[in-house]
């Protein structure tokens, strides 16, 4: 086999065989492709596209590079759910815990933020004391223990994508859609988990802008996960505001505690309970209605001894940022948009999110929305707290946040609908 055919038969708008595949994808982890011939594959690919049988082929070869997890000597179903990435996205925090306090196993692989979405590693790292990397052994004692770990994932799990995912970073190939599926797919079906509900994020502060693309991408990674044997379902939800009124580590943290104590912010409560109930149901799982899980504190039971697990105090005292500064109301009426990717781009300029991978976060950073799209305003009333460490920070987030906010005199704003489509 050779890779200029490869690339080649990409180029040209062929299909690649299951061959062809199979060989890039183990040669090029192997380091016997290069960086170069991958990336021109990538770009092939990118502008041609994969049919189905190909993106379930390459997320299996993608699979096979790596270690599979076996969760089969559990005594209950697995389930899972990935969220495509967002501002003030924080649902699985309260959402692993509850739904292992309605019956099923919920072993959760996540990642650190990157640029202005955050990363769920990020703000549990705020609790003092808890730690991400656990071994597969220490991941399986949690989750017997408990009926649910969020832990880093281990080096060994399609290290392919981990390869080419930097690649297609500085090569202008991330917004592929047969790309993106099969690098999220092959890292969850790599996971084990026997089902898996997909949160396709889509507005300003989304990967996918618009509905098309993010339906597209959801139909892609469904197909991936049926040809895999895995229950996939897909919710696309909006992501043109912040969700909730938190945005930020230890702010997140702070906001998900509220929901497991039967409180929070009502998109959050109703996007958490919606995706809870569609985990349950790609399980089989009948169990506990999670609204009851929330209000009869079992959920929050879990999640405190799911935190005691890794190392953290779920009763110490969150970290806070030293400055904070409030951006008030510029006129008054109903606050018709509050743009989801300048929120983040501000919280991440306040020291919540990285730059590069290896760039330190702070756990206090971050954003407080005082009033939410919908809501009456008046002039000069608070509508957003930022928090940093460094007060020097403050004059680039507030630019980020320059055009972010809109006031009209009245009637109701052009939002998306918090859940807007389903695709199973
Ligand atoms: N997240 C991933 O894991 N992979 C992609 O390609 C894009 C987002």
């Amino acid at each position: 086999m050779d890779a200029i055919d490869v690339i080649l038969t990409k180029r040209d708008g062929g299909r690649l065989t299951p061959a062809q595949i199979d060989w890039v994808v183990d040669a090029y982890t192997r380091g016997e492709v290069a960086d170069e011939q991958m990336a021109a594959l990538a770009m092939a690919i990118l502008l041609n596209g994969m049919d189905r049988a190909e993106v379930a082929r390459w997320t299996e070869a993608m699979i096979r590079s790596g270690e599979r997890m076996d969760w089969s000597g559990l005594d209950r179903p697995t389930t899972d759910k990935h969220s495509t990435g967002g501002v003030g996205d924080k649902i699985t925090l309260p959402l692993a815990p509850l739904v292992a306090a309605c019956g099923a196993a919920v072993p959760q692989l996540s990642g650190r933020g990157l640029g202005h979405t955050g990363g769920t590693l990020d703000k549990l790292e705020s609790i003092p004391g808890w730690r991400a990397s656990l071994s597969p052994e220490e991941m399986l004692g949690v989750l017997r223990e408990t009926g649910a770990v969020i832990c880093a994932a281990g080096s060994g799990l399609a290290p392919a994508d981990r390869k080419l995912y930097a690649l297609r970073d500085v090569t202008g190939t991330v917004e592929s859609i047969p790309l993106i599926a099969s690098s999220i797919m092959s890292k969850k079906i790599a996971e084990g988990t026997g089902a898996l509900v997909l949160d396709v994020k889509v507005g300003s502060g989304a990967f996918m802008k618009t509905v098309d693309r993010a339906r597209e991408l959801a139909e892609t990674m469904v197909a991936i996960g049926a040809d895999h044997g895995v229950r996939t379902v897909a919710l696309l939800t909006a992501m043109d505001r912040p969700l909730g009124r938190a945005v930020g580590n230890a702010l997140e943290v702070a906001e998900a505690v509220q929901v497991l104590a039967g409180g929070g912010p009502p998109d959050v409560v109703e996007l958490t309970l919606t995706l809870a109930r569609e985990m349950l149901a790609a399980a089989g799982v009948d169990g506990k209605d999670p609204a009851d899980a929330l209000a009869d504190g079992s959920a929050m039971d879990v999640w405190r001894r799911m935190i005691s697990a890794q190392g953290g105090d779920p009763d110490a005292e969150l970290p806070a940022a030293r400055e904070s500064h409030v951006v008030t109301a510029p006129a008054t009426g109903v606050l018709a948009g509050l743009d989801a990717y300048a929120v983040g781009v501000a919280a991440w300029r306040l020291g919540a999110g990285r730059a590069r991978k290896e760039d330190p976060v702070s756990a206090g950073a971050g954003v407080l929305l005082h009033r939410v799209p919908g809501e009456r305003v008046t002039a000069g009333q608070p509508l957003l707290t930022l928090y940093t460490d460094e007060e020097a920070r403050f004059p680039r987030a507030l630019e980020a946040l320059e055009e972010a906010i809109s006031i009209v005199p009245d009637g109701a704003p052009d939002l998306l609908p918090l859940v807007i489509d389903r695709i199973a």
